[in-house]
């Protein structure tokens, strides 16, 4: 991975839309050492989001995760209901206004309006690409979508999905610029809706509403069986790492033995996507490049030793939260 420009530091962002995600990214851009003006139409939302990145500040601080003075990084922010005053002098421009085509659509018009030429101009939709937010302005090769998690002053990963117009520099420019923020951006390869993030969430949603509405389980027992099992590993692995390990002869082998009844379960919910021959193939290529066979028993013991520590991590963490509860009982 090349490292980020020097020019990616001390940059001017603009936030378009103070809510959840806006207010998180004006933590993440000013803990960056960015300026960052955040506009919101709404004066009650900027007041709220004002409030909620102090809270955030302090808390972050209490957990150790926080470099620098909450003073100094809150001075960075400026708020403003002028979506000009906010994105005029801006280097970098990140739009989290509602999920709504109808309303993203203008307001990428009036970004573009008073944006400098030369801004990245990035969506934090969850499931719009930007071929359809964007895709009518007139400088749409500096456009795209960078999709966080929430909030993503806590969550690393930022999906940046160029669209086909997507000039690649600028897609790799927004790769720089989050990853000296301290997060973890892919660049995903294909503009699909919904993009990897929201797919797989999807997928698991999907057969968890099924699940539900078939009376297999309740909404607790799935939560419990994601939050207590599958979650455990996936703090820590993907869903392809998990496999792997969880297999002796790794993936190839747990697609010989699980993909018959993974494909007979995805049948019965109208899916045909078998795991082919070919295709299995292709993605044991890639584990085993990220972790030859040999490696794979000391890797299964790695797992094993994070799982440990997540376990004790876990429960500390309720011991604490029983003492804070008996202590809020008694006073
Ligand atoms: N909440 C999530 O989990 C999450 C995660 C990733 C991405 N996103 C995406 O980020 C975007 C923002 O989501 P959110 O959860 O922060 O929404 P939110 O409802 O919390 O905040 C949206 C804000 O936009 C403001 N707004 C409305 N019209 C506006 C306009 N014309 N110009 C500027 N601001 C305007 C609202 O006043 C509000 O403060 C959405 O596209 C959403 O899908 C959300």
């Amino acid at each position: 991975m090349p490292a980020p420009e020097a020019s990616v530091r001390n940059q001017t962002a603009g936030i378009v839309g103070a809510g959840s995600i806006g207010s998180a990214f004006a933590i993440v851009f000013a803990t960056a050492g960015h300026s960052v003006v955040v506009q919101d139409p709404d004066a009650g939302s900027l007041e709220k989001a004002q409030a909620r990145v102090a809270t955030s500040l302090r808390e972050l601080r209490e957990f150790d995760l926080l470099e620098g003075s909450i003073e100094e990084i809150a001075s960075r922010i400026g708020y403003v209901t002028d979506l000009r005053q906010a994105v005029c002098q801006a280097d970098f421009i990140q739009e989290c206004a509602p999920e709504r085509l109808e309303l993203k659509q203008p307001l990428f018009t009036e970004i573009e309006r008073h944006a400098r030429p030369d801004a990245i101009i990035a969506s934090s939709a969850s499931a719009i690409p930007a071929s359809q937010s964007m895709g009518h302005l007139d400088s749409k090769h500096r456009c795209l979508v960078c999709h966080p998690g929430n909030p993503p002053y806590l969550i690393p990963v930022i999906e940046i999905v160029p669209a086909p117009f997507t000039d690649p520099d600028i897609a790799e420019k927004a790769r720089q610029f989050f990853a000296a923020a301290g997060m973890s951006p892919i660049i995903v390869r294909k503009e699909v809706e919904g993009f990897v993030f929201n797919r797989l969430q999807g997928a698991m949603l999907r057969e968890a509403y099924c699940l539900f509405r078939d009376g297999v389980a309740s909404i607790e027992e799935i939560d419990s069986i994601v939050r207590e099992g599958l979650g455990m590993r996936w703090s820590f692995m993907g869903p392809f790492e998990t496999v792997d390990l969880n297999t002796q002869g790794g993936l190839a082998s747990h697609a010989l033995k699980m993909g018959p009844a993974y494909a007979r379960m995805g049948k019965e919910r109208g899916q045909d996507d078998p795991w082919t021959a070919e295709l299995v193939e292709r993605a044991t290529a890639e584990r085993r490049a990220a972790l030859p066979i040999d490696d794979w028993q000391a890797r299964t013991e790695w797992r094993d030793r994070q799982l440990m520590a997540l376990l004790g991590h876990r429960r500390r963490m309720a011991a604490n939260q029983s003492t804070d509860t008996a202590a809020k009982a008694v006073s």
